[in-house]
C-alpha cells in the first residue's frame, strides 16, 4: 500500500515546523524570533530553536565545527558534523515537540547543508540531501522561509552587527555567491514548499509575509471561533 502524500496542511504529527534559511546576515534570526512572538501571543506553544543546536550536543557540535583554529577541516567531516547535530536535534527536540502539537521555529535546517556544504564546499548537493535525509529519517519541514541576501548586503550586515565572522562566515564573495545560487535553486525545484522573500525589504514587511504564510497552517486552538489562526 503506499502512504497517502503529505501536504502542508495535512502534517503527519499534530505540530507545525517551520524553518529559515538564507546566507549569512540575511536577518533569518530577527525573523524566526518576530514569528515566534507573533505565535505565542495567538496562544500556540512555541519551540524557537537553530542549528547547528538545539541540543546540549549539538551545541558542542556547533562550537567545534564553527570555531576558527582546527585548521582546515575537510569537507566531508563538516558535512557529518552539521548531520550529527541535526540528527541529535530531530530526535531529541523537533519530533517530541511536533508530537504534543508545538510549533517548531529552527533558523537554519537541511537546505544549509545543501548549499553551504555541497555548492560552497563542492561535495554532490544528492549526496548531502542523502545524508541528511538518513540523519533526521525524512523530517522535513512543512514549510521553508527563504530570505535572500546578496553577499555583499549579508557582509555589510554582519560587520554591522558584531563583526566577529566564523569560520563559515569568514569564507569570500564568491562562496557566499554560490551558496546564494544554491538556496534558490532548492526552492525553484519545491516551490510550493517555500516562501522566498528579498532579505533587503523593511524586518516589518518581511514579517508581515511571514505570518500571512505560516497563521493559515496552525490547526484551530479549541473553543476558538475561526477555523484557523489567520
Ligand atoms: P548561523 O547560526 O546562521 O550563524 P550566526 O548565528 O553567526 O548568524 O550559522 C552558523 C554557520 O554555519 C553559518 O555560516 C552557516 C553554517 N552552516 C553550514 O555550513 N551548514 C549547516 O548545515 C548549517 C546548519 C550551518
Amino acid at each position: 500500500m503506499t502512504e497517502p502524500a503529505v501536504s502542508e496542511t495535512t502534517p503527519p504529527q499534530p505540530g507545525i515546523f517551520v524553518a529559515f534559511e538564507g546566507g549569512d546576515g540575511a536577518g533569518k534570526s530577527t525573523q524566526a524570533r518576530t514569528l515566534a512572538e507573533t505565535l505565542r501571543a495567538n496562544g500556540c506553544e512555541v519551540v524557537l530553536t537553530r542549528e547547528p543546536g538545539g541540543t546540549s550536543i549539538g551545541e558542542k557540535l556547533r562550537s567545534l565545527v564553527l570555531d576558527h583554529g582546527h585548521g582546515e577541516v575537510d569537507a566531508r567531516c563538516e558535512a557529518l558534523i552539521f548531520a550529527a547535530a541535526r540528527a541529535a536535534h530531530a530526535t531529541q527536540l523537533i519530533r517530541p515537540a511536533l508530537a504534543r502539537g508545538a510549533v517548531v521555529i529552527t533558523d537554519r535546517y537541511i537546505d544549509s547543508s545543501v548549499a553551504y556544504q555541497g555548492a560552497g564546499r563542492g561535495l554532490p548537493a544528492v549526496e548531502v540531501a542523502n545524508l541528511n535525509a538518513w540523519a533526521t529519517e525524512e523530517l522535513r519541514p512543512h514549510v521553508t522561509v527563504l530570505l535572500d541576501v546578496s553577499p555583499g548586503q549579508g557582509r555589510d550586515r554582519r560587520t554591522a552587527n558584531d563583526g566577529a565572522e566564523d569560520r563559515l562566515e569568514s569564507e569570500p564573495d564568491d562562496f557566499h555567491a554560490r551558496i546564494r545560487q544554491a538556496f534558490l535553486t532548492l526552492a525553484a525545484q519545491d516551490s510550493e514548499h517555500y516562501l522566498v522573500l528579498d532579505a533587503a525589504l523593511p524586518v516589518a514587511e518581511l514579517a508581515a509575509f511571514v505570518a500571512a504564510r505560516v497563521l493559515p497552517l496552525i490547526p484551530r486552538v479549541p473553543g476558538d471561533q475561526h477555523e484557523r489562526l489567520d
